[in-house]
């Protein structure tokens, strides 16, 4: 049986802004990757990085200065209008909504863009209403609904056409802890339902490591890291400690510490002191225990920190800027 065709393939991207007065911005450089269908990607990477320029020349919203793009197998260049029928996005918070239309009109407006006559769109996006909790509200302007909402809606509108692909441009962007869980929540059991291909681009590593089992860093326009999250979780599960020591606090030790292990996180409490540290080999915890032993200070408790994404990313995206 042949191979289904890839959901989106990215080769040699390239994004340059130029302008008569200002030196010329590289916001992608060449860059490639590949996402197969019912992948879910978490693209991430600091302020500026590209991502967002990223997804539009993908979806052909910017004209790429070079590379070329496929989408289900379709040519951005070449195959524009099938292209645009595969795929459907939420942009940077919940600007491309209309505001003076309810959820209801703007979920049929969207479906209606793809063609999809509404006894057909009708049932599904009256399940997104329903499970978006917007039921109650789809019937005011959104103009008049709370940040929230509106975001929901916003990403409602991306799902609602059903295009095998999916981007949501920081969907959580602004959102109260609750809602931003509840957003998280209802995509990922909308995600294990329907196997769509969704790329997620988020600065919440919460939203990223709840969806995702594989990420993209971009750094400067370009791909530092692509790789399943449990890789990128293992690579740092055996090296993160937290060390209690107890009777009292030393500020040489601290001192020390602080020098010899950069990202080194000190707190202290009434008569103890708690040493978060990385620790990549062997020869490093010997060395820490060395200074320890010298400051006097008891090693009341060791844990091995379990890694989250957030510290994974930082430590990743910092090494590459002393690379
Ligand atoms: N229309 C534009 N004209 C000129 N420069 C631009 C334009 N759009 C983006 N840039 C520049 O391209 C670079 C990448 O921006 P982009 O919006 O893709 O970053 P991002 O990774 O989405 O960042 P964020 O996390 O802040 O959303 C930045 O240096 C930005 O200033
Ligand atoms: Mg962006």
């Amino acid at each position: 049986m042949a191979s289904p065709v890839p959901a989106l393939e990215v080769a040699g991207l390239t994004k340059t802004f130029t302008s008569r007065k200002k030196p010329p911005v590289h916001a992608v450089r060449n860059i490639s990757f590949t996402v197969q269908q019912r992948e879910v990607v978490g693209l991430l990477g600091p302020n500026g990085a590209g991502k967002t320029t990223t997804i539009k020349c993908i979806l052909g919203l910017m004209l790429p200065s070079a590379g070329t793009v496929r989408v289900m197998g379709n040519d951005l260049g070449r195959e524009y209008r099938q292209l645009v029928r595969s795929a459907c996005a939420v942009l940077e918070g919940s600007r491309n909504i209309y505001w003076r239309m309810t959820p209801r009109e703007n979920l049929d407006f969207f479906t209606g863009l793809y063609g999809i006559p509404l006894q057909r769109s009708r049932p599904y996006t009256d399940h997104l209403l329903r499970v978006f909790r917007l039921e109650e509200k789809r019937l005011s302007q959104v103009q008049e609904l709370s940040s929230g909402m509106k975001q929901k809606v916003a990403v409602a509108c991306a799902l609602a056409p059903r295009t095998p692909l999916v981007f949501l441009d920081e969907p959580t962007v602004g959102l109260d802890v609750e809602t931003s869980y509840e957003l998280r929540e209802t995509l990922k059991g909308l995600v294990k339902e329907e196997g769509r291909t969704i790329i997620v681009s988020s600065h919440d590593m919460a939203v990223i490591q709840d969806l995702c089992r594989r990420v993209i860093i971009i750094k400067q326009g370009s791909i530092i890291v692509d790789d399943q999250v449990e890789n990128l979780l293992q690579l740092f599960r055996t090296r993160a400690y937290r060390f209690t020591l107890s009777n009292g606090h030393d500020v040489h030790l601290e001192g020390a510490v602080a020098r010899q292990f950069p990202g080194a996180s000190i707190s202290r409490t009434a008569d103890r002191t708690e040493l978060e540290v990385i620790l990549p080999g062997a020869e490093d915890l010997y060395r820490f225990v060395d200074l320890v032993r010298e400051s006097g200070l008891f090693i009341a408790g060791i844990n091995q920190k379990e890694p989250d994404l957030e510290e994974a990313f930082l430590q990743l995206v910092r090494k590459e800027a002393q690379a």
